[in-house]
C-alpha cells in the first residue's frame, strides 16, 4: 500500500486537533453487562471466535531463524511453531501422536527434532515421524499416518497468525490471511515489524478478555490512568479507522496539529503510524519511546519500541492472561537491554 493512505488518515487526524474535536457517533450505545459476565455467551466467543478466526501467535522475528521453535498454548489448545531447514514456518498441535503428551514445554528455541518427554518418539521439522523407541516391539507401524497434526498458519508484516483448528481438506497448512485481515496488514506493514527484533515479552493477568481489550481500544483513560508516564495533559480523543473487523485508533493532539508546520512530504514513518493498532479479535499494537543510550540522532524513529499485546482468555469468563511482546528496530547493547527491561 502507497504511503498515500497514510497520509490522508494523517490529515483528517490533523485537522481535528486543530479544531479539537473527534468523530463522534450517532447516540449512545449501551452495552449489557451480561455480554461480559455470561458463560454461555463466553463458551460461544471460544468456540466461534478464538477456534476459527486466525489468531496472533507471535512476531515472525522471533522465529526468523530455520530450525527455530515456539511452544505455547492459546485457549487451551498446545501449539508448536517450527521453522524448517526449508525455512517454511508451520504450524502443529503440540501433541505427541503415540499418546498424547505434550511434546515440547512452552518456550523457544532451536531443534532439529522434537522428542517426546514420555516415551521418546520424535518428530522433525515438518512434523513427520522419524523415531519410535524399541521400534521392532510394535511390529508395523505406518509411520507416515502418525505425524504431529498440522494447523493452519500464515504470515503477514512481520506477524505470525494461526488457527487452532486442523483442516481436513489436503490444505492443512494454508489459511485465508487475505478474507481475515480485510486489506489491513497493507496498512500496518507500514510499522516495519518484519524487521524489528524481539528484546522482552511479559505476561498480565486480567479480567474478562473483552473488559482487557476494551482497554486498548479507549484512549479516554490516557490521561487519567497513565497520567505518570504519558502525562496529564495527554490527550483523551480518538479518530477511528477500521478494516473489516480492525481498527486504528489515533489522537488528534498536539502533535497532530504540528504536522500543519510541516511539508506533507516530510511527515516521518513515525508520525504517519502513530496510535493504537488492534487485530480483531484479540491484538494490540502500540509505539513508545525509551530513552536509548547509544542513540544516532540521524535515525529519529529507532528509539521507538512496538509493544504488541496478545489477549487471550482465561479458563473463564471471568480472566484472561496479555501476552506483551516487545520489538525494537535495533538490536539492543547489554546497556540498552537494561533500559528496555526498565
Ligand atoms: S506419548 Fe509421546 S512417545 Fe509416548
Amino acid at each position: 500500500m502507497s504511503r498515500e493512505l497514510l497520509v490522508q488518515l494523517a490529515r483528517r487526524t490533523m485537522a481535528h486537533a486543530q479544531a479539537g474535536t473527534q468523530p463522534l457517533a450517532d447516540g449512545v450505545r449501551e452495552v449489557p453487562v451480561g455480554n461480559y459476565t455470561d458463560p454461555d455467551r463466553w463458551q460461544l466467543e471460544i468456540d466461534r471466535i478464538f477456534k476459527r478466526v486466525p489468531l496472533l501467535l507471535g512476531p515472525s522475528c522471533e522465529l526468523a531463524e530455520p530450525g527455530s521453535y515456539r511452544a505455547l498454548e492459546i485457549a487451551g489448545v498446545p501449539i508448536l511453531l517450527s521453522r524448517g531447514a526449508d525455512g517454511e514456518l508451520r504450524s502443529f498441535v503440540n501433541m505427541c501422536s503415540h499418546r498424547g503428551a505434550v511434546l515440547m514445554e512452552p518456550g523457544s528455541g532451536s531443534a532439529r527434532r522434537f522428542t517426546c518427554p514420555y516415551h521418546a518418539w520424535s518428530y522433525d521439522q515438518q512434523g513427520t515421524l522419524v523415531g519410535i523407541l524399541d521400534r521392532e516391539d510394535f511390529g508395523p507401524v505406518d509411520t507416515s499416518c502418525h505425524g504431529l497434526t498440522p494447523l493452519p498458519v500464515g504470515e503477514r508484516a512481520g506477524l505470525i497468525f494461526g488457527s487452532l483448528t486442523p483442516r481436513h481438506d489436503g490444505q492443512r497448512h494454508t489459511i485465508d490471511l487475505d478474507a481475515a485481515l480485510c486489506g489491513y496488514d497493507a496498512v500496518f506493514e507500514h510499522l516495519g515489524l518484519a524487521d524489528q527484533h524481539l528484546v522482552g515479552r511479559q505476561q498480565v493477568d486480567g479480567p474478562n478478555w473483552k473488559v482487557a481489550y476494551d482497554g486498548y481500544l479507549d484512549l479516554y483513560h490516557l490521561p487519567i490512568l497513565h497520567k505518570a508516564t504519558f502525562g496529564p495533559d495527554y490527550s483523551n480523543k480518538a479518530v477511528f479507522d477500521a478494516w473489516g473487523p480492525h481498527q486504528r485508533s489515533v489522537q488528534p493532539d498536539h502533535r497532530m496539529a504540528a504536522l500543519a508546520d510541516i511539508p506533507e512530504a516530510e511527515w516521518s514513518q513515525k508520525q504517519l503510524t502513530s496510535g493504537v493498532w488492534t487485530i480483531f479479535p484479540h491484538v494490540s499494537i502500540a509505539g513508545f519511546v525509551i530513552d536509548r543510550p547509544s542513540h544516532d540522532s540521524e535515525q529519529p524513529g529507532d528509539t521507538r519500541l512496538q509493544m504488541i499485546s496478545q489477549l487471550l482468555p482465561g479458563p473463564d469468563q471471568w480472566s484472561s492472561v496479555t501476552v506483551q511482546h516487545f520489538l525494537a528496530p535495533f538490536e539492543p547493547t547489554a546497556e540498552e537491554q537494561a533500559v528496555i527491561e526498565e
